[in-house]
């Protein structure tokens, strides 16, 4: 091909680009590395001096023309594309896209309850794994390999001495160690597991630990906090009962209970017709648990409370069944 080719070529080529993709082609064939262009370009060194300086001002003024060209094409295109998009008109009266509002799962926006009223009486928001050492759910509260209490929280063994934790009572023991100086006043929400189902039981639940370490505190301390929690959660009007009970890491250990907020205890099939609902187990921190850890059950004692988050909201939205709050069903959901 001669320069005259081309010359006689490229517009028409240039011309018939009707996209930004026509257009790179274009530039390709007529500049890139096998264009007829560059192989004139490299046949310049076979030529006498005089023809070198002739053919190398034609082809540069070539390849200027066609690089004009090959812009000034550009900048159509693009006019033209904005004109496009200028004139496209937006009907305002379509109906919009629909995007669905979702909510707070009702075990979270009573945990976030909870922890919001304990926020409030200086209480930190602590957390902890769900995978969990057999020394921190069990050994470190005073629950020993044979053990009794091992039984009634039957879990999922990963691997010798790693379970998924039955309670959240470890965090109690990893708080302590991390924080190393009393006072401690933490809370901790958070999934546990039990091999265990039922319309009340599920073998993941949601539990909150409330731990508070420091110098004098007593029984007193405890009821007080209960007394107060349960009343924000529920009504000023709720009534606590405390009876005596039973935990490894917690002595003296009660369970509380509150009047049913249902019938005003006259009786009924929700509080088993005794005016009593069973809401939480509490106590004062075992001095052997405190002891293990290096702190001085002499000088610091504390209490520690555990509330079943399910157990809670059930009562709070009436729910009969507690895998309703697991099986994700919108028309469930939804209520919240
Ligand atoms: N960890 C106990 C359970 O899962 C609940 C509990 C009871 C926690 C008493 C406490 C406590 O902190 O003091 O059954």
């Amino acid at each position: 091909m001669q320069p005259d080719d081309i010359r006689s070529e490229f517009k028409n080529i240039i011309s018939q680009c009707k996209t930004f993709d026509d257009l790179e082609g274009a530039r390709v064939h007529l500049l890139g590395k096998k264009s007829a262009l560059l192989n004139l370009f490299r046949s310049i060194q076979w030529l006498q001096i005089d023809e070198k300086k002739k053919l190398g001002r034609e082809l540069n003024l070539l390849k200027n023309e066609i690089e004009f060209l090959l812009e000034s094409t550009r900048s159509k295109l693009d006019s033209e594309a904005r004109d496009k998009a200028l004139s496209e008109k937006i009907d305002v009266s379509l109906p919009g896209v629909k995007y669905e509002l979702g909510s707070i799962h009702p075990i979270s926006q009573t945990a976030f309850e909870i922890l919001d009223i304990l926020d409030t009486l200086g209480f930190e928001s602590v957390h902890g794994p769900e995978i969990e050492h057999d020394f921190y759910n069990f050994e470190s509260l005073n629950i020993s390999q044979n053990h009794p209490a091992r039984e009634m929280q039957d879990t999922f063994y990963i691997a010798p001495n790693i379970v998924l934790r039955t309670q959240t009572s470890p965090v109690q023991i990893r708080a302590m160690l991390a924080l190393k100086n009393p006072p401690f006043r933490i809370a901790c929400f958070g999934k546990v597991y039990r091999r265990d189902q039922d319309i009340t039981h599920s073998p993941m639940f949601h539990q909150i630990e409330v731990l508070h370490v420091n110098k004098n505190i007593s029984f007193s301390d405890l009821k007080g906090t209960v007394t107060l929690i349960m009343k924000r959660l529920f009504s000023n009007k709720v009534q606590i009962r405390l009876r005596s009970s039973f935990f490894p890491f917690t002595e003296p250990s009660a369970e509380v209970d509150i009047s049913c907020i249902f019938c005003n205890q006259s009786g009924c099939r929700l509080c088993g017709e005794t005016g009593w609902i069973e809401i939480l187990g509490c106590g004062l921190v075992h001095p052997k648990v405190l002891k293990r850890i290096n702190i001085n059950p002499e000088t610091y004692t504390g209490f520690a409370i555990g509330i079943g988050v399910e157990r809670i909201a059930m009562l709070r939205f009436q729910i009969p069944d507690i895998r309703l709050f697991f099986e994700n069903d919108l028309r469930f959901l939804s209520q919240f």
